[in-house]
């Protein structure tokens, strides 16, 4: 696992469109695995700044999103499929009939899970996984106590995480859906990189349990720390828990190899 420490949230997300860039020019079909919520916000805005100073193209890539709201018509300002056209497709130039989303509205919400693994696999898999992390400790919508082998499914969300997630629906906690179909943390893990930004304090326990804990369900993204080519990109206050970061630091400002399979 490398940890990249940046000054500010616009560094971090400077740091995670190169990485996602990177994996553009070297593979123009690339699979996107992208995440939703507020942290990735600035990164697919750089994105675009960066198709639209010609310098990127996102045009033979395809993309998979991680989780998707249940009973969330797809008209609703908050369905995950109408904030990721929002917040990443109308801001570059992917075709926006290859962004996929697991369907919440399924009337086999179990078959639609199934079917969203399958498509995952037949797109070849994610190359490179854009992950946020909730204060629980959760990625996707793999809340504690998820597996760590777990695929595509159900799952109920913790009242915590419908605190977190009640600003987007106007405060209004009854409005925050209960359930969600997500990824699974295997299905997570099978991308073949990934890349997890973290800003801000509220941040700092679950990048902390994260990087430097033991690897537990009570914590899903510690499941992480398996995976070969992870980059955790974080600002200040999200790193300031941990206890090496004057290594990670070193590591960063000092590294040799610029693979991710060094990390
Ligand atoms: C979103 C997702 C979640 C969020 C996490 C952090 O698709 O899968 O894991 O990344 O809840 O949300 P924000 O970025 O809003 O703090």
């Amino acid at each position: 696992m490398e940890v990249v420490i940046t000054k500010n949230r616009e560094a971090a997300s400077v740091i995670a469109a190169d990485i996602i860039e990177a994996v553009v020019l070297t593979t123009p079909h690339a699979v996107l695995g992208v995440a939703t919520g507020s942290t990735p916000v600035e990164t697919y805005r750089e994105l675009g700044r960066r198709v639209h100073a010609g310098r990127l193209s996102l045009a033979a890539t395809s993309a998979f999103m991680l989780d998707e709201y249940v009973g969330l018509a797809a008209h609703h300002a908050q369905a995950y499929r109408r904030v990721i056209d929002e917040i990443f497709v109308r801001l570059v130039d992917i075709d926006p009939s290859r962004v996929h989303g697991p369907d919440g509205m399924a009337a086999d919400l179990d078959l639609a899970c199934t079917a969203y693994e399958d498509a995952i696999c037949a797109a070849g898999g994610v190359d490179v996984q854009l992950l946020g992390v909730g204060t629980d400790g959760h990625i996707g919508f793999n809340e504690p106590s998820s597996s760590l082998a777990s695929r595509t499914r159900i799952k109920t969300l913790t009242a915590r995480t419908r605190q977190d997630n009640a600003r987007f629906f106007g405060g209004d906690l009854d409005a925050v859906p209960t359930h969600c179909l997500t990824q699974g943390v295997g299905t997570i893990l099978e991308a073949k990189s990934v890349v997890l930004l973290a800003t801000g304090q509220e941040k700092s326990e679950a990048v902390r349990q994260m990087v430097e804990g033991p690897i537990s369900a009570r914590w899903p993204a510690t499941a992480l720390q398996l995976h070969p080519a992870v980059t955790v990109v974080l600002d200040e206050p999200a790193a300031s828990r941990l206890d090496h970061i004057d290594y990670y630091r070193d590591t960063y400002a000092n590294r040799l190899l610029r693979s991710p399979r060094a990390r």
